[in-house]
């Protein structure tokens, strides 16, 4: 039997991406981002990014057809991140989809663009472990998930309580007057820094927290921790030493991540973790990670940086999976759920 060819819609935020996989060989991964057209207002505007999507859409599928090597007619199915996200962008990826479902001829699947995030890695390393436990941190999620089944059960152990973990990147990274978004600006800081030279708080790890919060976060104290030191040293009018502040706030978060994340991963008894999502781009938290697990007998798989972050590879790859366990098409009036829950 020949594995299906599907192509994936990514628009959830500020990336329009376009994926082609046969199975779980990554064909293309076309994206057009209009990060950029965001970064002076420190943040993504949503009417930005759908004006962006929509301009971007047609060139980016075209331009992964042709990467691929295939035409838009030889495709099996199209999968499309249905939610959570942006709800005026996700639903021009939607309405997209729904026009190619239907103009083609072939099914439609929505994808929940978390569990892609997850099912994104075995373009790379090949199909997940069943079980597996799933760290995914983004910029508008962090949370812990036991994944018996990519496609249709995964089951959240605990999340943020207010901050994602990419939030706090981009927040902190902006108080340091580094550019937006500022994860990848922190990882590149931090390299030169001292991370033990200002000591920042755990979030949700006083015993008292981990009774009602074991596998939670809390990001927003750190933020706030973090902000509080910068304004003592610059008011005191010495020079803020930013490589230090980016190092010791990137150990704060990286150390709760995976420390939370082992801390499930023994309680489940998985010895499978798979971190995703755009802060597992980030390069601590690949090694220390990878560093602790390895102590424990824990696997750990973390994809390349370019699919961690939002691509339209994650959404094709989950659908291909739908289509393999022979999962329900989703109707033609499938609609956009910007709360959709994993
Ligand atoms: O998954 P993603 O591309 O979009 C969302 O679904 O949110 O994640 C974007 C987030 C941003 O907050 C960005 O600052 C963060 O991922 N990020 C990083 C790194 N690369 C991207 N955070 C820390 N270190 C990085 N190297
Ligand atoms: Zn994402």
């Amino acid at each position: 039997a020949h594995e299906p060819l599907v192509l994936g819609i990514e628009t959830s935020c500020d990336e329009t991406g376009i994926g082609i996989v046969r199975g779980h060989t990554l064909l293309a991964d076309a994206v057009a981002s209009s990060v950029e057209e965001h970064a002076r207002f420190g943040g993504v505007v949503p009417e930005v990014a759908s004006r962006a999507h929509l301009e971007a859409m047609v060139p980016t599928i075209e331009r992964a057809c042709e990467t691929a090597g295939i035409a838009l007619t030889d495709v099996d199915a199209i999968s499309v991140t249905s939610g959570p996200g942006l709800a005026g962008a996700l639903l021009v990826g939607v309405a997209a989809a729904k026009s190619l479902a239907i103009a083609l001829e072939k099914p439609l699947y929505g994808i929940n663009h978390l569990a892609a995030h997850v099912a994104v890695d075995q373009l790379e390393h090949g199909p997940l472990p069943d079980p597996c436990l799933a760290l995914l941190v983004s910029g508008g999620h962090s949370s812990i998930l036991r994944v018996d089944d990519v496609t249709d059960t995964v089951t959240p152990l605990g999340a943020t309580i207010d901050d994602a973990a990419g939030e706090a990147f981009d927040k902190v990274a902006r108080l340091l007057g580094l550019p937006f978004p500022g994860g990848p600006h922190i990882d590149r800081v931090a390299r030169e820094g001292d991370s033990v030279s200002i000591d920042f708080p755990r979030g949700l790890t006083s015993k008292r927290d981990l009774e009602r919060h074991r596998f939670d976060f809390s990001f927003s104290g750190l933020k706030t921790a973090v902000a509080r030191w910068v304004e003592a040293k610059a008011a005191s009018g010495e020079p803020v030493p930013v490589a230090d502040v980016a190092a010791a706030f990137q150990e704060a978060v990286v150390d709760v991540l995976v420390r939370k994340a082992l801390d499930a991963a023994a309680t489940e008894g998985i010895e499978d973790i798979l971190i995703g999502g755009g802060v597992a781009a980030n390069s601590r938290l690949r090694y220390v990670a990878e560093e602790r697990a390895t102590k424990l007998g824990i696997r750990v798989r973390v994809p390349r940086p370019g699919l961690c972050t939002d691509n339209g590879a994650m959404v094709a790859a989950l659908g291909a999976e739908m289509v393999a366990r022979g999962r329900r098409p989703s109707p033609l009036d499938l609609p956009a759920d910007s709360s959709m829950p994993v």
